[in-house]
């Protein structure tokens, strides 16, 4: 049974699924190698506009395999080049949408932080316990959680290994939108529709030019940001939407 599942249940938008539901979607070797295959083809296929990963209703994710790391010696963690995987989510160029219900802990916290919305269920929880077994985040838990919520909260929960409610996640930061368990995907998959329906040109130079200016100086992001605005200028897109404005009429765009 494959441990990452993908439908299209809209036109342009994937959701992808991790199903590994006897393991609370423990984040496995085979799982993640999945996940990585998924999203290399999902960043490939031109027909895709915005992707949603989910869980189920008990677990987004509960972090990385306690289970199969507990012999592991440093040599072996690094053999297994698990960067690679998390790599491939990474440089996705089209938006991602986290849709989280309950668990979301660990290596599952930081899958959520490799999206670039997140909606969650008011029943879902946000947590780094890795401090409790000893060891510690691993890809990109001490960094873009301290980026999400600044250094005190993501102190606070990297050090105690406590986990936060989604209402508290909000309030920091870390999560996009709260809503009711049961409506967790189809919001998400409303807002992946809704991306969907904009010039993908102009969302991917948005989602690349944010993403590479939070870690650069401010003068080189706003140059950044500069460049990519005047280039949008050019494209099909760009005219289109801006003649149906003076038209009054809803523009149709090709993505070009
Ligand atoms: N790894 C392996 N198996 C896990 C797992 C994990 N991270 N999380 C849950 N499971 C398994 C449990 O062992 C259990 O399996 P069995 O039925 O075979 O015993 C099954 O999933 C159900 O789990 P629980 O019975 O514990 O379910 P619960 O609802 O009572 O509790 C939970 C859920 C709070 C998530 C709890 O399972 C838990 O605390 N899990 C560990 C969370 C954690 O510490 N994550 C960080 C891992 S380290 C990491 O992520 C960093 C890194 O990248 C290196």
């Amino acid at each position: 049974m494959a441990l990452v599942e993908v439908e299209f249940p809209q036109p342009h938008v994937a959701l992808v699924r991790l199903n590994r539901p006897e393991a609370r979607n423990a984040l496995s070797t085979e799982l993640r190698e999945e996940l990585r295959a998924h999203f290399a083809a999902l960043s490939d296929n031109a027909d895709i506009r915005a992707i949603v990963l989910t869980g189920n209703d008990k677990a987004f994710a509960a972090g990385a395999d306690i289970k199969a790391m507990a012999a592991m010696t440093p040599g072996q963690m690094k053999a297994r080049g698990d960067e690679r995987n998390w790599a491939a989510l990474r440089n996705c160029p089209k938006p991602i949408v986290a849709a989280v219900n309950g668990y979301a802990l660990g290596g599952g916290c930081e899958l959520a932080m490799h999206a670039d919305i997140i909606v969650a269920g008011h029943g879902a929880t946000f947590g780094q316990p890795e401090v409790k077994l000893g060891i510690m985040p691993g890809a990109g838990g001490t960094q873009r959680l301290a980026r999400a919520v600044g250094k005190y909260r993501a102190m606070l929960m990297l050090l105690t290994g406590m986990p936060i409610s989604a209402d508290e996640a909000f309030a920091a930061g870390l999560v996009s939108k709260v809503v009711a368990d049961e409506d967790v995907v189809t919001e998400a998959l409303a807002v992946a529709v809704s991306i969907a329906a904009m010039p993908p040109l102009a969302v991917a130079e948005i989602k690349q030019v944010l993403l590479a200016g939070l870690d650069a100086p401010l003068d080189v992001a706003l140059m950044l940001e500069r460049r990519a605005a005047y280039l949008l200028f050019d494209s099909n897109d760009k005219r289109e939407a801006m003649q149906a404005f003076v038209d009054k009429r809803k523009p149709l765009f090709s993505g070009t």
